[in-house]
């Protein structure tokens, strides 16, 4: 039996070339060796305030944005958590075994709250226990993810164990798989902080669905750090996050990337990076207005069926295993 895949993005804001990287190359990827499920995580969307109409088009451009990457629904279970209500039914049962010190532990909670408990709601605070039950529904063994959702494993990985000890083993412990390169884009504006759908500064991301134009600006304005050399250098966060994108999107080594550049200049580099994600994200671009809303019903709704049958199967054990079915 194949090894199983779980993970997901938000449908809110526009997703960016860090989010590609990080996250949906390496679904794409893994896609053929697991059995793998790609959630478009809606419910973890109204954590912060979203209007409904818009909500529900990112939604469906979400998908399309899954499926143009590469995600073949052939091979992948594609679906929208909403649609499987056993999502947010096991968030509650675990709800009731996390403990608020380890929620209040997790530093996405501490960024998106802006440091204000009182005011923060209470669904961005219980968020990661959320993500734990999209998680362990499907009995996952691998969750691809970015660096920014490492604790976030972590924590379903506790509440996992802390189930399994309590009620007997019901749920598979899974493992991050977080990429060697790429887990952590920097923003192009301030590199000490990660490339964010939430950035208010536009410039600091690149879109996946910016035109030619708005990406070579973007790159033209990307802040440099001192020196002139283009090679990767963690004490040059700037250069370093500019050549990590360059290197993942032409599959060079990082030697050969350096040795490309040697002896070239800033404006030479930036003019070719700029010119790489243009040609990368083409085809891409290209690819999303061949979704129609009839095929990706179809696609979102049998990938919904699919993934109902294993998480109600797993909801019926922990019911059972609690006494309350
Ligand atoms: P989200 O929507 O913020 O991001 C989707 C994926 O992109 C990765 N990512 C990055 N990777 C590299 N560099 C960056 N700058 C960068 N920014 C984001 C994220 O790590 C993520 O893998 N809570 C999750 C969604 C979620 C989920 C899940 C993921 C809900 N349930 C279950 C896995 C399994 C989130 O908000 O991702």
């Amino acid at each position: 039996m194949k090894k199983r895949i779980f993970s997901g993005a938000q449908p809110t804001g526009q997703l960016h070339i860090g989010n590609y990287l990080g996250a949906l190359k390496n679904w794409v990827a893994l896609q053929d060796e697991y059995e793998s499920f790609y959630c478009i995580v809606n419910l973890h969307a109204i954590t912060l305030p979203q209007d409904p109409k818009v909500l529900r088009q990112k939604t469906l451009d979400l998908a399309r944005i899954y499926l143009a990457a590469g995600i073949d629904p052939e091979k992948s279970t594609v679906f929208i958590q909403s649609d499987v209500p056993e999502h947010a039914e096991l968030a509650w049962i675990l709800s009731c075994i996390a403990r608020m010190g380890e929620l209040e532990r997790m530093t996405q909670f501490k960024d998106k709250g802006k440091g204000n408990s009182e005011r923060a709601g209470v669904g961005l605070f219980s968020y990661p226990v959320l993500m734990a039950s999209d998680i362990l529904l499907y009995q996952t063994d691998l969750v691809p993810i970015g660096k920014d959702q490492k604790q976030h494993l972590e924590l379903t990985r506790d509440l996992a164990e802390r189930f399994n000890r309590d009620f007997g083993e019901t749920f598979r412990i899974p493992e991050p798989f977080i990429p060697p390169v790429g887990a952590n884009i920097l923003s192009l504006q301030e590199p000490a902080k990660k490339m964010s759908k939430s950035d208010e500064n536009a410039n600091g991301s690149i879109f996946l669905l910016d035109d030619a134009d708005t990406i070579t600006k973007k790159i033209k304005r990307a802040v440099t750090d001192s020196g002139t050399d283009i090679r990767f250098d963690q004490s040059r966060p700037a250069i370093n996050n500019l050549l990590t994108i360059f290197q993942l999107l032409t599959g060079k080594s990082a030697a050969d990337c350096e040795s490309h550049f040697e002896g070239k200049g800033y404006g030479h580099f930036k003019a070719e990076l700029a010119e790489t994600i243009v040609e990368f994200l083409r085809p891409f671009q290209e690819k999303i207005k061949e979704y129609d809303e009839i095929e990706l019903d179809k696609i979102l709704k049998t990938g919904a069926q699919k993934a109902r049958s294993i998480a109600s199967e797993t909801l019926n054990t922990v019911y059972e295993k609690m006494g309350i079915n």
